[in-house]
């Protein structure tokens, strides 16, 4: 694996990947980040990468979706490996909006797919980076086994479920050496704060209130980003072609025990100036509908398999992660405001 397309590489997982591969592996090869800078990707979490990888790292604005771009890339890059994280990733964005899910997620997963097999010569893998949501909501018992059915609820996690199904078509239909993963929420540095931990963080550090969906009953499976990205490079390296990986953090928490267990971190890290808790900012709202109630991760394979384990405690990856939202004001600001597409023009002069 010596030319590497990262798609997505300037949104949460993709950059910490990129940062990853370069900083803590014995890739040796080049990367080139194909992303379109949606609201979610963000250059910025790379200049230092860009600064000193001049040769080895190059950054494409493209859209996955436009088969011209993407076959340039292939060709003027001489891609022999893809990784495709570029997608819309938030569930509430799609049921508000969900048009750009089933471009970017379904056509555009079917664009690199193309792509990829025109240029079958040159390809070793094509791995596609998915999420646990395909596989629907589980109640109180049980786990996601890579045997679950495929049950999506949401026109994300359906759009996810149906890129799915394309990349294994590929390896059924045109022997395209393929390998997917599903893994459970991420958390960790460079998250867009519209997604739980993030949005916690700054909420709580801005004295806005906490809004909780229902009851704050519903059980996610978390997994630090940095562990994601280890058990990603270690499918991409050792997986078996044609085979999916199931990813988590063997760490189930009800939404309300994490939110609860932010705002104490929180107050111990950087205490309210009154020493009050900031659990009083939280506030019960609206559920959101099609909510599913759980997910676990069984990932015994890629444990048993490959040998990956998760590195990172719920606790040590959370204080790390407010650590990193509480040193980087700078970001947080230019994100939420928007602010950043002008640092992108100044910083990107020939896009
Ligand atoms: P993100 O929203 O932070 O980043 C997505 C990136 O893709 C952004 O940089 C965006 O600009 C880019 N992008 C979007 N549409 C594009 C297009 N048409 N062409 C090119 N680039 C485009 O998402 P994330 O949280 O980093 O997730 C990355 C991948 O991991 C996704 O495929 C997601 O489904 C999967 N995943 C995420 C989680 C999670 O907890 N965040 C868990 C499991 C799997
Ligand atoms: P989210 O980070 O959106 O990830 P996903 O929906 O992909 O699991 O949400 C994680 C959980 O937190 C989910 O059960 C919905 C809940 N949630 C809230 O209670 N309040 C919020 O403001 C958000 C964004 C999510």
């Amino acid at each position: 694996m010596q030319n590497l397309l990262v798609t997505g590489g300037c949104g949460f997982i993709g950059a910490n990947f990129i940062r990853l591969l370069f900083s803590n592996t014995d890739f040796d090869g080049r990367i080139v980040n194909v992303d379109k800078l949606t609201y979610a990707g963000n250059p910025e979490n790379l200049t230092d990468i860009e600064d000193i990888y001049r040769d080895r790292y190059f950054f494409v604005m493209a859209d996955i979706c436009d088969p011209e771009a993407i076959a340039d890339v292939f060709a003027k890059y001489k891609i022999d490996t893809v990784c495709n994280f570029a997608a819309e990733s938030h569930v509430d964005r799609s049921i508000v909006e969900p048009d750009a899910f089933i471009k970017t997620n379904i056509h555009g997963t079917f664009i690199l797919l193309e792509t990829a097999r025109e240029h079958r010569d040159q390809l070793i893998l094509f791995h596609h980076v998915s999420t646990d949501e395909v596989y629907g909501s589980l109640g109180a018992e049980g786990y996601f086994t890579e045997d679950t059915p495929y049950k999506p609820n949401s026109p994300y996690s359906a759009s996810k479920a149906s890129s799915d199904h394309l990349v294994r078509a590929y390896s059924k239909t045109y022997g395209l050496p393929v390998t997917i993963s599903n893994c459970s929420n991420n958390y960790g540095p460079y998250q867009f704060p519209e997604k739980l931990i993030p949005l916690m963080i700054l909420n709580a550090l801005e004295e806005k209130s906490l809004p909780v969906y229902g009851k704050g009953r519903n059980i996610r499976d978390w997994l630090y980003v940095t562990d994601h990205c280890k058990a990603v490079w270690r499918i991409m390296q050792s997986g078996r072609r044609g085979e999916t990986y199931n990813i988590g953090g063997r760490c189930e928490r009800a939404n309300l025990d994490t939110v609860n267990m932010i705002c104490d971190l929180l107050d111990d890290m950087q205490p309210r100036p009154d020493q009050r808790s900031r659990r009083e900012l939280i506030s019960f709202v609206k559920d959101r509908p099609g909510h599913d109630f759980r997910y676990a991760i069984d990932c015994s394979k890629l444990e048993n398999e490959l040998g990956w384990i998760p590195e990172e405690s719920f606790e040590s990856g959370l204080r790390k992660t407010i650590q990193w939202y509480l040193d980087n004001k700078e970001w947080v600001e230019r994100v939420k405001s928007g602010d950043y597409l002008a640092w992108v023009k100044q910083h990107y002069e020939h896009i």
